[in-house]
């Protein structure tokens, strides 16, 4: 298993280019289950969730082809054709490894009439129940049974109607499962209580693209206009707006700053906001978004909320930024049951965080102390690195799979901007 070497106290400086959106790309990727037609996605990241998203679609009987190395290496392109659905399966060895393996669910049921998704079962950060993504199929004429870890869902023999879907709770994946049902539903589909993070306005996109329609997209109410069948489609992915959160993060905790090319101040706006509250001179850039440290950090009180509130997956790395500022932090987690697994990795190096509930209270100290730490999840984890990037002496971040998960070629790019952090493959 590889570890990640850092010596800490360098400030950052220089640029770094954001990669095309993990959250993004596991939902536009099953888009291609619903025509037999090519989708080929642009501005791809590297990361090891989209690789396992392609032998799960490769299993379905799409066929994969990846093009170009792109600038530097930097924004591949994918080519997914689903000519036809080979297996209406979601096998659970690909499920327990990517929760976001459900997204299939409703790809193939509105294009094959049926799918069979193992039970995701829970993670590090929480038990990640699918009820809502259920009765979204279900509002669709779909019929459910469980079975031994698997759920089914089969359409009505005319194939999926259109209906009245309102989710009692906010779900970015159930929206998302909703809404690639909905495409290819007889009638119209009305949801209200949708997401409205910015990758299911991505989803959305790419969809009309293929020639969905859609109206109300970016808001809370979506209605879609069942077509009969959809088309290709040559889609860019948006970037990854926590990937640049994160490491705005980084040129605050080590005082430097950072150019973050490609980054689009829409989509992160209480992210920004957070950050000029702790004190980030923040610039909207042509290219990007430019972010330098401004004197001490000053600590902030923030909750966590569904977009356009401040993202539960950039909490991890606020709280290691926080524990250097001058004060007392508030930090409460609303989404997740479980998501401070970073808590008592970062008071080994010397940070002060109590956690009483859902709120994390952050006391800033003067420095932290280089550790041998693990990663337990993907968040979680950058918040390592982003302690060890300001610590005293050296850090080692085990477990770095959970990193590559969601940041491509993460020490190249803060190598670059002037880290001292190296890759070291154990064995
Ligand atoms: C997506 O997960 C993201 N993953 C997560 O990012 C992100 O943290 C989350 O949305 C919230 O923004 C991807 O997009 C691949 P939810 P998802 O359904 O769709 C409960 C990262 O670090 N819930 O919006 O699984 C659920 O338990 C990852 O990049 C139900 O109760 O999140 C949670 O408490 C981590 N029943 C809340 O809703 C359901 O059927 C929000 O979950 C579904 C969800």
């Amino acid at each position: 298993m590889d570890s990640i070497l850092i010596r800490g106290g360098k400030p950052l400086s220089g640029t770094i280019a954001i990669s095309g959106a993990k959250n993004a790309v596991l939902t536009l990727m099953p888009c291609a289950l619903l025509t037999d037609r090519p989708l080929t996605l642009e501005n791809l990241p590297r990361l090891a969730d989209v690789d396992g998203f392609m032998h799960l679609l490769n299993q379905h009987g799409a066929s994969t082809t990846l093009e170009g190395a792109g600038n530097g290496g930097f924004g591949r392109s994918m080519s997914i054709r689903a000519g036809r659905i080979a297996s209406t399966t979601a096998p659970y060895d690909f499920v327990r490894k990517m929760r976001a393996s459900i997204l299939v669910l409703g790809p193939l049921l509105a294009r094959a009439g049926e799918a069979t998704v193992s039970m995701p079962g829970g993670c590090a950060i929480g038990n990640r129940p699918i009820d809502l993504h259920l009765k979204a199929m279900e509002a669709l004429g779909a019929e459910i049974e469980l079975a031994q870890g698997y759920v089914t869902a089969r359409a009505p023999d005319g194939g999926l109607v259109g209906g009245d879907i309102s989710f009692a709770q906010v779900s970015v994946g159930a929206t998302e499962n909703a809404v690639m049902a909905a495409v290819l539903a007889r009638g119209e589909t009305r949801i209200e209580n949708a997401a409205r993070e910015p990758e299911i306005a991505d989803l959305c996109n790419c969809l009309v693209a293929m020639g969905a329609e859609i109206e109300g997209i970016g808001t809370d109410n979506l209605t879609i206009c069942g077509q009969d069948r959809l088309g290709g489609a040559t889609y860019r992915v948006m970037p990854d707006r926590i990937e640049a959160g994160s490491y705005a993060c980084a040129a605050a905790i080590t005082g430097g700053e950072l150019q973050l090319e490609g980054a689009r101040a829409s989509d992160m706006p209480s992210i920004l906001a957070g950050l000029r509250e702790v004190g980030l001179a923040i610039e909207e850039t042509d290219g990007g978004i430019h972010v330098a440290s401004d004197g001490p950090l000053r600590p902030v009180t923030l909750s966590t909320a569904p977009f356009p509130g401040f993202p539960t997956d950039m909490q991890a790395q606020f709280m290691a930024m926080l524990t250097r500022a001058e004060g007392t932090s508030l930090l409460t987690e609303t989404i997740f049951e479980n998501r401070y697994m970073h808590v008592p990795e970062l008071a080994r190096m010397g940070a002060d965080i109590e956690v009483r509930g859902r709120t994390a209270v952050v006391k800033g100290v003067d420095h932290l102390v280089g550790a041998q730490v693990m990663a337990t999840d993907l968040r979680a984890s950058m918040s390592l690195v982003l302690a060890g990037l300001a610590a005293d002496g050296e850090t080692q971040v085990l477990r770095v799979y959970h990193l590559d998960r969601g940041y491509e070629r993460l020490e190249e790019k803060l190598g670059a901007a002037g880290a001292d952090i190296e890759r070291v493959s154990e064995g």
